[in-house]
């Protein structure tokens, strides 16, 4: 298949241009800007010059393939505070590669999140959360895909854990990483026996191909390789990894250390990922998140 991806060139992307390509498929990648669509073609994409917010260009790279991923979002803007806009460019461009995908039953996969599912209980793939204000606005655009089953596409919800890791990860437990050596402390908020759910880059990838390649319109998959991770023993490794004590701290605490990922690092979300293993015959293999510490890597990028 020729798949459209966008987000091509980022952290999970290009792992996904890597699987799709070594399966046998041909791939046009969005980019950016110069940096983004040199590491593209790197990889043996074709490059599809471009931002997010090009409805056009949108659709005419979605007409002209056989299924779309959507990895992009605007992380530089969210992280910044502005969540509201990034999740409105996402849902227009899910609304804009929907209606260019409409009575294909070609695949569209988009990226959603697991936060708001069922805190405190194993979240399945049936669960569905409420929107929250900020990053809870995604909620709706994953409702937006999965309709798109309605009229012909072959939608597909990819929920990756709040931690897709790796060598090379720059996402959240990069943050905590760099958060906890600016602080002093590898911190923890309360008993830290909060859990987050956590998945190998590799194995992310491997499933989003797995995805475009089989599961059924309206399809909801958690990229999920382990269930849930306490935040004490992340908090632990990465103590070890930088030579630092290991705290709990406040919730208060924990807003001057992390910023906005305080109240994330304070959720428990346990997550299950047994459906999707079963519909797709997916078997994560990396490393779990504390063996992957274990390794040094987020700390020897941290030390540069
Ligand atoms: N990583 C995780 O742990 C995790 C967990 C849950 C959900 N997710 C979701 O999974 C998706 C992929 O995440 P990621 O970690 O791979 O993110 P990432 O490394 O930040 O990559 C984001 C990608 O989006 C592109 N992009 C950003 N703004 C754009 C714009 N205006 N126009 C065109 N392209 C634009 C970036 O291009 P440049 O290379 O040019 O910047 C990059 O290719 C996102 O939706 C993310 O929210 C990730």
């Amino acid at each position: 298949m020729r798949i459209f991806v966008t987000g091509a060139s980022g952290w999970i992307g290009s792992a996904v241009v890597a699987e799709l390509l070594a399966g046998d498929h041909e791939v046009l990648g969005l980019a950016r800007s110069d940096a983004s669509a040199e590491a593209v073609a790197a990889a043996g994409a074709e490059v599809r010059r471009g931002d997010i917010g090009d409805l056009e260009l949108l659709r005419a790279a979605a007409a002209e393939s056989d299924g779309v991923v959507h990895l992009a979002f605007r992380h530089d803007i969210a992280f910044a505070g502005d969540f509201e806009t990034a999740v409105a460019a996402d849902r227009a461009a899910i609304e804009t590669l929907g209606e260019a995908l409409a009575g294909t039953d070609r695949p569209l996969a988009i990226a959603s999140g697991v936060a708001g599912l069922k805190p405190g209980t194993l979240a399945t793939e049936r669960d569905t959360a409420e929107p929250f204000p900020g990053p809870g606005g995604r909620i709706l655009n994953e409702r937006t895909a999965l309709a798109l089953a309605d009229r012909g596409v072959r939608s597909i919800s990819v929920r990756f854990a709040p931690t897709v890791h790796g060598d090379g990860d720059n996402g959240f437990i990069a943050m905590v990483v760099a958060a906890d050596q600016q602080a002093g402390s590898a911190a923890y908020i309360g008993d830290g026996l909060n859990r987050w759910p956590s998945v190998h880059r590799s194995d992310a990838a491997r499933l989003v191909r797995l995805g475009i390649e089989g599961a059924p319109a309206g399809s909801v998959l958690h990229a999920v390789g382990e269930e849930g991770v306490a935040i004490r023993d992340v908090a632990e490794a990465i103590g070890r990894g930088l030579d630092l004590p290991v705290t709990s701290i406040t919730a208060e605490q924990g807003e001057a250390q992390f910023g906005f990922l305080a109240r994330f690092l304070a959720l428990d979300m346990p997550v299950s990922s047994a459906i999707t293993r079963k519909l797709l015959s997916w078997e994560p293999s990396g490393p779990g998140l504390v063996a992957d510490l274990k390794q040094g890597h987020y700390f020897s990028a941290a030390a540069a």
